[in-house]
C-alpha cells in the first residue's frame, strides 16, 4: 500500500474512532497536525530561499532537550529592515515592542509520560529531517512522522543493528581547549568513536 493512502486510511480511522469529524486527532499520533499559525512564517522562505541553518533559530537542538522556537527579538535581526511595512512583520515588531512572546501554536508534542531529548540525538548525527521531513520546502509546519513508540523503537533497533558510530564533534574538547589556552600538550584524542546504543529499555524514554 502507498504512504499516501496508508495516512488517508489512518486518519478516516482516527475519525471514526472519535465518532465525529472533530479538529483533534488521538494525543499519541498528531500525524498530518498543521496548525494554523499567529504569524505568517514561512519555513520555505527563510530556510528553503534564504537558506538560513535550522539552528540559527533553533539553538537548543544540539545542547538542550528542545530544540526552542526563537524570540521575536531574532526576526528583528532583519526584519528591522527587510519589509518592515509588511502587517505581518508589524504583528512582529509590536511583539517586541509590548515585550510579550508571539504565541506559536505547537506542532509536535509527545505526552507528558514520554522523554525525548534533542542534543541526544542531534550529536548523534541524526539530520532534523530524519524525524521532521522537509521542513525547509514547508509554508506552514506539519507533522510528517507519526511519533509513536513503535517508530522511536523501530529507529533505535535498526540503528542498534547497524553499529553505526557517533560523528566526531567539529568543536574542540573542553580538555583541548584548555591545553591550547594554557600551551600544555595536547590531550590524547578519543582512539574508537563512540559506537550508537540507542536504548529499548522502558525507563529509558518512560521517566
Ligand atoms: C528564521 C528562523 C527559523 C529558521 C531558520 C528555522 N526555523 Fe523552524 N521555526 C521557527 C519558528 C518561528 C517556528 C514556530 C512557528 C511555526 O511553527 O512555523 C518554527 C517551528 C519549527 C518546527 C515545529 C515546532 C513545533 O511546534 O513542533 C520545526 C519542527 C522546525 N521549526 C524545524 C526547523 C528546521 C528543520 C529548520 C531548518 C531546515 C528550521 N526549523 C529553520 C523559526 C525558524
Ligand atoms: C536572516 C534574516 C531574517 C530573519 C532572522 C528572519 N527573517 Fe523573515 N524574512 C527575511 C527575508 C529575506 C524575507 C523575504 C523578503 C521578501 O520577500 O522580499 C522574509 C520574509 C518574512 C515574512 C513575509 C513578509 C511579507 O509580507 O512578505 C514574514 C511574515 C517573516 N519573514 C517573518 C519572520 C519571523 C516571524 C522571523 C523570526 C522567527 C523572521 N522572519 C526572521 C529575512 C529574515
Ligand atoms: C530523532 C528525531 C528528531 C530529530 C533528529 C529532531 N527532532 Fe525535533 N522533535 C522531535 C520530537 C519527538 C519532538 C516532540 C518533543 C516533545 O514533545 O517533547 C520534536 C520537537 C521539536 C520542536 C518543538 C519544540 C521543542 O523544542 O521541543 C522543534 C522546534 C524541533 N523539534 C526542531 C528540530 C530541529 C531544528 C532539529 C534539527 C537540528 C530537530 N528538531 C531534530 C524529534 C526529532
Ligand atoms: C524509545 C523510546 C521508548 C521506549 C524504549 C519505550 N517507550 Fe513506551 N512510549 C514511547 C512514546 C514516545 C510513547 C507515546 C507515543 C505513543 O503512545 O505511541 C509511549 C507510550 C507508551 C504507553 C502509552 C500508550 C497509550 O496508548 O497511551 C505505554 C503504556 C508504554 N509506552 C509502555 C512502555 C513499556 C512497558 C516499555 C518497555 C517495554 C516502553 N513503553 C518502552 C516511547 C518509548
Ligand atoms: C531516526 C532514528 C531515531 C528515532 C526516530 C528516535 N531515536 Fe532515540 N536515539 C537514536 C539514536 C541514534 C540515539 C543515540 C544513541 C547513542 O548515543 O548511543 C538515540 C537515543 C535515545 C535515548 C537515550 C539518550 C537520552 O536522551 O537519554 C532516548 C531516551 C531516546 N533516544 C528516546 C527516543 C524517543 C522517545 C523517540 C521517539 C519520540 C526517539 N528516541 C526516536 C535514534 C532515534
Amino acid at each position: 500500500m502507498s504512504r499516501a493512502s496508508f495516512r488517508t486510511l489512518g486518519q478516516a480511522g482516527a475519525l471514526l474512532a472519535l465518532g465525529l469529524g472533530g479538529c483533534s486527532g488521538p494525543v499519541n499520533n498528531q500525524q498530518g497536525h498543521m496548525p494554523a499559525q499567529p504569524v505568517a512564517f514561512s519555513h520555505a522562505v527563510h530556510a528553503g530561499q534564504y537558506e538560513l541553518d535550522c539552528q540559527y533559530c533553533h539553538v537548543g537542538a544540539e545542547q538542550s532537550r528542545h530544540a526552542g522556537v526563537p524570540s521575536a527579538s531574532v526576526c528583528m535581526n532583519c526584519h528591522t529592515q527587510v519589509k518592515k511595512d509588511s502587517p505581518e512583520i508589524q504583528k512582529v515588531a509590536a511583539a517586541v515592542a509590548a515585550n510579550a512572546p508571539i504565541q506559536w501554536v505547537r506542532v509536535h508534542r509527545l505526552p507528558d509520560h514520554a522523554f525525548f531529548n534533542h542534543a541526544s540525538h542531534v550529536t548523534a548525527g541524526l539530520k532534523c529531517q530524519t524525524c521532521h521531513g522537509a521542513v525547509e520546502q514547508m509554508v506552514r509546519v506539519e507533522q510528517v512522522e507519526p511519533m509513536t513508540m513503535g517508530w522511536c523503537l523501530d529507529c533505535h533497533r535498526k540503528t542498534g543493528a547497524q553499529g553505526l558510530t557517533a560523528p566526531i564533534a567539529s568543536a574542540p574538547r573542553k580538555g583541548e581547549l584548555l591545553a591550547l589556552m594554557s600551551g600544555e600538550p595536547l590531550p590524547e584524542p578519543s582512539k574508537l568513536p563512540r559506537t550508537l546504543q540507542p536504548p529499548s529499555d522502558c525507563s529509558s524514554c518512560h521517566r
